[in-house]
């Protein structure tokens, strides 16, 4: 295939699917597209790119070309920290707020084979004695059919239990030769239906989406583009109930636009809840009265800027206030910072970056306006730009724990997992040695003990 044929489908594709193609995925790329050629008895690829660019085309086309390049990987209570906030405040929260409807709704969206969703149905089974007086929904939905088909079989093999005790699994769980059979009555309690969270529309009634209380969509977004993932993340939005919560895998929707949800971190996970007012989110485990009237620049741990005393940074160097000139400079540029996050959370990021450039200009030992140049290479899928950003963060300031963080997430998505682990380690220990109850700066209201576990949680993970 020419490379300007190449380059010309792979936009297309990109566009078309949603997904994050990147460089390295090209041999992988040119397979497929020569694989779907062949399936439709297509010779020549501006055929095929005719194909893509009909509505009609793309109908078909998107689950083929998003299965063959994504993973439908899955295995029962895959994350067990994630499991273990759903059991232990999630569930019981919605439960609660739920007891006088007596109805939830629960949707696992991109659930491969069908694991997620039936661990949900299990966490629920071990929790709630009183399920039949309750109008009970848990939706699985994947855009690969044939994840569907098994899924409604509900018949796995030993590598799908690789996150299940064997105690759970015999309690629901039958085993016939080498397979293991789920009991009917949790399977029945899910609803399994094909779904495409790029091209449906929702909230549908007709389909069963809306008015959710959980959203379940991890291990997804790590395939999307900024883009697409803004979109669904917005549709999402609107298909949950006021209160209710979206929960992805890790660092999945880091720099991106939150819009109507808000970042909360809980030990064991960040998770996500609509919200107009703070008071809704009871479970949570960081408070929010200090919520940052702005909103959030896109990413999970919402950074908020923060005065240099309150971070105890001047502390530190022992270069304590002393009112004077150095005191003056530090704060017109504090200001200037704080007018870059308010262009970026404004969504301005032409002059948050120019803002940026220039404190650079005329500072270059300065890490921050680097940090937030970084974010805004992330939000637009520049990853190779926002390590080198991150990496220089790390150069100026040794103990920039976001930086460390985020280099690590970046690491972990393009599969490089001994670095993030570094990167990750680095971070932890410099949390463990952060006064534990004070605010993280960057990190909206959470203390530094909590973003701490969150770290624990990812090495854990
Ligand atoms: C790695 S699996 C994740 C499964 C499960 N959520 C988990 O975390 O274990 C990713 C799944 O996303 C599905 N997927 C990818 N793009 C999708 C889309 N646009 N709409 C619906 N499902 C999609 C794939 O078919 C695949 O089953």
């Amino acid at each position: 295939m020419k490379e300007s044929s190449f380059s010309q489908i792979s936009h297309l594709i990109a566009g078309q699917t949603g997904l994050l193609l990147r460089e390295q995925d090209d041999a992988l790329l040119r397979q497929v597209v020569a694989g779907r050629m062949k399936a439709r008895h297509l010779s020549d690829v501006e055929q095929y790119a005719r194909l893509l660019a009909s509505d009609a085309g793309i109908l078909s086309e998107r689950e083929e070309l998003v299965v063959s390049l994504t993973t439908g990987e899955s295995y029962f209570f895959r994350d067990s920290g994630q499991h273990a906030l759903m059991r232990e405040k999630i569930m019981p929260e919605l439960i609660e707020r739920r007891q006088k409807e007596r109805s939830l709704r629960i949707w696992c969206a991109a659930c491969a084979a069908g694991e997620e969703a039936y661990s949900l149905a299990i966490l629920l089974d071990e929790l709630m004695e009183d399920q039949s007086q309750w109008n009970i929904l848990i939706l699985g939905t994947d855009i690969n059919h044939h994840l569907i088909e098994r899924a409604q079989r509900g018949i796995y093999t030993e590598w799908s239990f690789r996150g299940m005790s064997r105690e759970l699994r015999q309690r629901y769980f039958e085993q016939h030769k080498d397979t293991w059979v789920l009991n009917d009555r949790i399977r029945r309690r899910v609803t399994f239906q094909r779904g495409d969270l790029l091209g449906d529309v929702f909230p549908d009634r007709a389909s069963q989406l809306y008015d959710m209380d959980l959203i379940l969509c991890r291990n997804v977004f790590i395939y999307m583009a900024p883009r697409a993932v803004s979109l669904i993340v917005d549709k999402f939005t609107e298909t949950l109930l006021e209160g209710g919560i979206l929960i992805t895998g890790h660092g999945e929707l880091y720099a991106h636009t939150l819009g109507g949800l808000r970042a909360r971190v809980c030990p064991e996970s960040i998770v996500y809840q609509k919200a107009e007012s703070p008071a809704l989110c009871q479970w949570q485990t960081t408070p929010v009265e200090t919520s940052h009237p702005e909103p959030f620049l896109p990413g999970v741990l919402a950074p908020v800027p923060v005065a240099a005393e309150e971070t105890g940074e001047t502390g530190e160097t022992g270069e304590t206030g002393e009112a004077g000139e150095a005191g003056e400079a530090g704060e017109a540029e504090i200001s200037e910072m704080t007018q870059a996050w308010q262009y970026a959370n404004q969504g301005r990021r032409e002059l948050a970056e120019k803002a940026c450039r220039a404190m650079i200009a005329r500072n270059s030992l300065e890490a921050e306006p680097y940090y937030l140049m970084a974010l805004l290479a992330q939000e637009r899928g520049d990853f190779p730009q926002a390590r080198e950003l991150l990496k220089k963060v790390i150069y100026l300031d040794h103990s920039f724990v976001a930086a460390y963080l985020d280099l690590g997430d970046l690491y972990a998505r393009a599969g490089e997992g001994d670095r993030a682990i570094k990167m990750r380690t680095t971070a932890r220990d410099l949390l463990k040695r952060w006064p534990g109850d004070q605010p993280l700066k960057f990190y909206g209201v959470s203390t530094a003990d909590k973003v701490l576990q969150y770290a624990e949680n990812l090495l854990h993970q």
